[in-house]
């Protein structure tokens, strides 16, 4: 199948809706992928990459039916990676002595992956220029690193068509090519996907190379990916959106993940998260468990977050297994920018936070005073780690917090409480209210209702109920209630 791009050039790669891993299985693809190759007819017949090794023999086949194999006068390869140079192999079996237009660092991995050092390769450099006929060229650009040593771009004149290969792609499978034609939310969601999991490390490269492509001054009609869309509707759209996430970017976001042995690190976990909404409601907070979570998505929030909070029991003395290789993805990543902390509970030694610590800090992030609980935190310490959040809230704060929070108070733990959500229960009681509110999930003791699973009768004043009493919601004791009065008013 092939599809029109625009005027002499069409698409002639190959969709894979299935596919799930990409790198190993270190990226998760959640909407497929396609391998785009592009077939241009002017005077010379010029094919712009090929697809993953795994289609060869369909994509040599569906080429046979558009065209006569031996008509194809050039094939340049922007990337040697197999998801693109994959049927090289294949292709050359039936026209082994076609031109080969690539960088020099592409041979290396060309033959390296093929083996096949006679092919017929011509180097070029950034600037160099290949006539193919109709008063038209391909201009090339080299883009080290976007995304190995080898990447180049290939820009046609006169359709002023950029083929930008893994630049400004997605693994995005759909039947619609172009970018106006599809769900723009998933779109969106899948480049910043592939950004933040793959060119994330390449960020500073990312700019550079950009502005040197501005500078030739050409225009841009379309940009031509080797994965997902073909950008043609407002194309430059994704380079600034390319410029935007190159630089140190963030969103007033938390991202805390953890693993946990006995459910302990993840109530720390909660409280932690509903701290820091206590405080500043308007911050996104996404807690993710790394054994169940998708980790390409915790790692897309971690590239949108202003900070992020990684929790581990503590086993062995060590961080669990899972943190470890999360932090050691974070390191590759070389995020900028960004705050961080460590929490976690322990048993007889809290070992995993300090060496989640260490690890932080070692990775460039502007790293805060960890958090550890011993063994299952009870009522004072879920009141330490919701406090622990709180102040993480104010530490990280884009936005003045003076006037969010009123202040409540828990005489008995002498503790204070910034809780908007304790004030919207409070501004529904009246005024000499006796009721008690727990502060960790919000459920209300009523004096006058009292609370009959306990054989606590109506009419039970809070200075009589049992020390012994758990919130019938989160099953921690007294010492995590406030009063349900707004001191503000
Ligand atoms: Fe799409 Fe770097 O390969």
């Amino acid at each position: 199948m092939t599809i029109l791009v625009k005027n002499n050039i069409h698409w002639v790669g190959q969709r894979d809706w299935e596919v799930q891993d990409f790198h190993g299985t270190e990226f998760k693809m959640t909407k497929g992928t396609s391998y785009n190759s592009y077939l241009i007819r002017e005077q010379k017949t010029v094919l712009i990459d090929t697809v993953d090794h795994k289609f060869s023999h369909q994509f040599v086949q569906n080429l046979e039916m558009e065209i006569d194999l031996n008509s194809i006068d050039y094939i340049v390869i922007n990337h040697a990676e197999e998801d693109h140079s994959g049927a090289l192999t294949a292709l050359m079996a039936k026209i082994p002595n076609t031109p080969i237009y690539c960088t020099e660092n592409a041979i290396d991995s060309i033959v390296g992956h093929h083996h096949h050092p006679e092919w017929n390769f011509h180097v070029v450099r950034t600037g160099d220029t290949l006539d193919i006929g109709n008063g038209k060229q391909l201009i090339f650009v080299e883009s080290p690193m976007l995304h190995w040593p080898d990447s180049m771009m290939t820009y046609l004149t006169g359709d002023a068509v950029l083929f930008s290969n893994d630049a400004f792609g997605q693994h995005y499978c759909d039947e619609h090519l172009f970018n106006d034609e599809v769900d723009q939310h998933e779109l969106m969601e899948q480049c910043l996907r592939y950004y933040a999991n793959i060119l994330t490390p390449f960020s500073s490269l990312v700019v550079a190379k950009i502005k040197e492509v501005l500078s030739f001054n050409l225009p841009v009609d379309m940009i031509a990916t080797s994965h997902g869309i073909v950008w043609r509707d407002n194309p430059t759209q994704i380079i600034h959106k390319y410029l935007e996430w190159a630089s140190d970017y963030q969103e007033d976001r938390i991202t805390i993940f953890y693993d946990s042995m006995s459910n302990n690190t993840r109530m720390m976990a909660d409280a932690i998260a509903q701290g820091i909404h206590d405080v500043d409601p308007s911050v996104a907070v996404k807690v993710f468990n790394v054994s169940r979570h998708d980790k390409n998505e915790i790692l897309s929030n971690i590239f949108r977050s202003k900070g992020i909070l990684v929790g581990s029991s503590t086993m062995n003395n060590v961080m669990m297994p899972k943190i470890a290789g999360m932090l050691e993805e974070i390191t590759g990543l070389r995020f900028k920018a960004k705050k961080a902390g460590a929490f976690g509970s322990f048993g007889w030694n809290g070992g995993a936070v300090d060496r989640i610590h260490t690890r932080l800090t070692d990775a460039g992030f502007d790293t805060t005073l960890g958090l550890k609980a011993k063994w299952r935190p009870d009522g004072k310490a879920m009141q330490v780690c919701r406090e622990h959040g709180q102040q993480i809230a104010k530490q990280w704060a884009l936005h003045d917090l003076t006037q969010v929070a009123p202040i409540f108070v828990n005489r008995e733990a002498e503790v204070l409480v910034d809780a908007p959500q304790i004030q919207a229960a409070a501004n529904d009681h009246p005024a000499d209210c006796q009721c008690m509110i727990c502060s960790v999930c919000n459920w209300i003791y009523d004096p006058a209702i009292g609370e009959p699973n306990q054989q606590v009768a109506a009419g039970t004043p809070w200075s009589a109920v049992p020390d012994d009493f758990l919130c019938p919601e989160c099953h921690l004791g007294k010492e995590v209630f406030v009063e349900l009065i707004n001191k503000a008013v």
